[in-house]
């Protein structure tokens, strides 16, 4: 099931040259699963057509003539009523100060008015209009009202000058609305602790032992945590993937930083799912100067790294639900099972690195679940984000 599956969303857009970001940010909210309403002002129609939005969100596109056709005075009603969420973007400064003021004179703020759902924001404009007082207060008005304001960023401008007042990136936008309209999930008011990614062990100042791990499963996982609404801290291993909107992110390096920020954390969580590949061991002394090639090959000597799992299942205070996760290459199930008792585990997520569709650095995952009382649950190819529900699903259901 998509992540916004049955989520309806009013997409308000107003007259910025942002509008053509409203498209893609149409189509992102569209494939995250969610019933998209775009709704243009007269001013967003000189930007961008009915038909672009149409094209990307499959449903129609409402504009200010609406408002005096057939469906005419309930249109607006509808629309508001029905929303989950009303996104405005980009958002200009006079829409902003309609808002604010309650007025009511086209399509969007009539539907503004009646809806009940929140409201987010995410203004667009030149820097001077965004600085000026009347919009500084239209917005505290509107932050007042409980409205959620994201952005402007800095940055190059329509006007040619840089600054203040460019709308978020749709992607971003995307992940703000994602955490909005998973409030109330089945993990609301949980926290969940995530590590992801492999760890780093310097040899020297240039050079590491490090593994195959991207880290995809972990930030997959903490994207579904989020999903369900659950508070989370992501602790990431070096990778160069963007952490999901919403997500706490602690960046590590090495398997003793991973230990420390997870047992510092650990105690105040309802459940820990550990994706990370931490490596087993490191150098035992890392050169403080580059290793020179002339100085002939090295030997470098290797000292056991912590087991964070274990550590954390000694702990007296600890997370109610705790997950490994076991790659393994061969004996899956035998090997899954021993790290599942000898690291004191609720669960334990086995996947078969040794599969070309599974594992390192691909999207997609199969995996055996095992449960502490003798469950088994083998999943068929999936993607990171379904594997990832799954377990998330499962957790949840232990930690009741
Ligand atoms: N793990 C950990 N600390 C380590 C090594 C692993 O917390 N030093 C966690 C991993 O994050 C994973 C689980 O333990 O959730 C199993 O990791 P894995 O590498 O498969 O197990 P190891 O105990 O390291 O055993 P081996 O590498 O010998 O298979």
């Amino acid at each position: 099931m998509l992540p916004l599956h049955a989520k309806r969303i009013v997409l308000g857009v107003t007259g910025s040259i942002a509008c053509y970001k409203a498209a893609d940010l149409a189509s992102k909210l569209t494939q995250l699963g969610a019933e998209v309403d775009v709704i243009l002002t007269a001013a967003a129609e000189h930007f961008i057509k009915p038909l672009t939005f149409q094209s990307v969100t499959g449903r129609r596109a409402y504009i200010d003539q609406d408002l005096w056709g057939p469906e005419g005075h309930v249109l607006h009603v509808k629309l508001g009523k029905d929303a989950d969420l009303l996104l405005i973007a980009p958002a200009t400064a006079n829409t902003l100060a309609k808002l604010a003021a309650g007025q009511a004179d086209n399509l969007l703020t009539l539907t503004a008015l009646a809806a009940t759902a929140p409201l987010m924001l995410a203004p667009a404009m030149d820097g001077g209009m965004f600085d000026h007082p009347a919009t500084q207060a239209s917005l505290e008005t509107l932050r007042a009202h409980g409205a959620q304001v994201h952005g402007p960023v800095s940055g190059h401008l329509a006007s040619g000058l840089s600054g203040v007042g460019r709308m978020l990136e749709p992607a971003e936008l995307a992940g703000h609305a994602r955490v909005a309209l998973s409030a109330g999930g089945p993990l609301a008011g949980r926290r969940v602790l995530v590590t992801a990614g492999g760890t780093q062990e310097p040899i020297d100042p240039v050079r590491v032992i490090a593994n195959r791990s991207s880290g995809k499963q972990g930030y997959a996982l903490a994207q579904a945590a989020l999903d369900l609404g659950a508070q989370v801290t992501l602790v990431s291993g070096p990778t160069a993937l963007i952490a999901p909107v919403g997500a706490h992110l602690l960046r590590v390096q090495t398997a003793v930083e991973m230990r420390d920020a997870v047992l510092a954390l650990a105690a105040a969580a309802d459940m820990l799912l550990m994706a990370a590949a931490v490596a087993d061991f490191r150098p035992s002394q890392a050169a403080d100067k580059k290793i020179k090639r002339a100085e002939g090959v090295p030997t470098v000597e290797l000292a056991a790294n912590p087991d964070i799992l274990k550590e954390v299942s000694q702990q007296a205070q600890k997370p109610r639900v705790l997950v490994g996760f076991a790659a393994e290459s061969n004996d899956l199930l035998a090997n899954a099972q021993g790290k599942l008792a000898s690291k004191g585990l609720d669960m334990i997520v086995a996947n078969d690195v040794s599969a070309q569709d599974a594992g390192f650095e691909v999207d997609t995952n199969r995996v055996i679940l095992l449960s502490k009382d003798g469950g088994q649950e083998e999943l068929p190819l999936l993607s990171k984000y379904e594997v990832a529900r799954k377990v998330l699903e499962k957790a949840a259901s232990l930690l009741k």
